[in-house]
């Protein structure tokens, strides 16, 4: 008897396990379970059995049923998961693909990087200052005296008191001194302000590089083969530079430098930086002995260049964050 029930047990765990529908493990219920079903007819056997035998041969009828119920449970709630889950919302594979839009880099962060990049290989260090600026760095320390035009309210951003928004990059150059010795060969990236009525070239806030190099026997020679270099590096081996008789403070002699780009079948040319060798003044400022050291030093507006490189016409493109603009480059 324990052995029918036994083949009982695996034949009704086997078929239910093949169920697919809830109606056929209905069906399969009825056949194990029912009133007709195996089971019963086991148990009526069971009747006939001899009456020691039949305690055992109950028991074992009993544990059959309760793991053929238990495995009809189970796999009804198997049945009914996977029902739930077919009737959902499926994926329709052959819609095209979503296109998040990617950022790019603003051409001006592009411009910078490629400076940082250009001078870099040419020796630079790269080093940052403040926007915020004390009058002394921006002015004084730079041989600019008070009476001078560019220290007129009209021509800074003044925040209060002796504090400013810087209108060059060049108090770097002081802060970088007061902090180190000779030689040195850096360059200073960054953003300055000035009150001028922004048209196709200027803006009331833009970026500037700035450049110095300190050491013994530094001539106005270095200067020009620096630039030249590097913006023939920036701007492709045919760019020429030429160097204007300029006045500024904290330089002596001083240049305005120009560089050629082809616009139209014509050779044009587009102002984009100030440079010269370094005042003994601003040595003296910083303690540094004008008669053993010699420097130059630039500054070079970083919008101008990515007008150049981008052939961009106006200026004031480069910051109404206008994604047409922006996109195209
Ligand atoms: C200066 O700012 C000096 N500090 C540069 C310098 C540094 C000279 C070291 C000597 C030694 P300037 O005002 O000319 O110079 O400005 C330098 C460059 O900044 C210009 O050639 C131009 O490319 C850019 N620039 C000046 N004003 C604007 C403006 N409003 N908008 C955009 N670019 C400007």
């Amino acid at each position: 008897m324990q052995d029918v029930l036994e083949r009982l047990r695996e034949e009704a765990l086997a078929q239910i396990q093949a169920v697919r529908t809830l109606d056929d493990l209905e069906a399969a219920r009825v056949a194990y379970l029912g009133r007709h079903g195996a089971l019963k007819e086991s148990m009526r056997q069971i009747g006939k059995l001899a009456p020691e035998e039949r305690r055992a041969a109950g028991m074992a009828a009993n544990e059959v049923k309760a793991a053929i119920v238990n495995g009809l449970e189970a796999r009804r709630q198997l049945i009914e998961r996977v029902a739930a889950q077919l009737t959902l919302p499926t994926e329709d594979l052959t819609l095209p693909g979503l296109h998040p839009p990617l950022g790019g880099e603003h051409p001006l962060r592009r411009a910078e990087a490629d400076l940082r990049e250009v001078f870099a290989r040419l020796g630079f260090e790269v080093v940052e200052g403040p926007e915020v600026e004390l009058e002394y760095y921006n002015f004084e320390a730079l041989n600019i005296p008070a009476d001078h035009a560019s220290r007129d309210s009209f021509d800074t951003f003044y925040v209060g008191g002796d504090v400013l928004l810087r209108s060059h990059t060049s108090p770097v150059q002081v802060r970088v001194m007061e902090q180190r010795q000779p030689p040195i060969r850096v360059v200073v990236p960054g953003r300055v302000y000035r009150p001028d009525t922004a048209d196709a070239t200027h803006s009331p806030v833009f970026h500037q590089i700035e450049g110095l190099v300190v050491g013994e026997g530094v001539t106005f020679a270095d200067l020009k083969a620096v630039l030249t270099m590097a913006m023939r590096e920036l701007f492709g081996p045919k760019t020429e530079t030429r160097f204007r008789p300029s006045f500024f403070p904290f330089t002596e002699p001083s240049a305005e430098v120009d560089v050629s780009y082809e616009a139209g079948g014509k050779r044009r040319w587009l102002e984009l930086l100030g440079a010269g060798m370094v005042h003994p003044r601003v040595f003296e400022a910083v303690g540094y002995d004008p008669e053993q050291y010699t420097g130059f030093a630039f500054g070079m507006g970083i919008d101008r260049v990515a007008m150049l490189r981008y052939g961009i016409p106006d200026i004031r493109l480069l910051l109404e964050n206008d994604l047409r603009f922006l996109e195209q480059l």
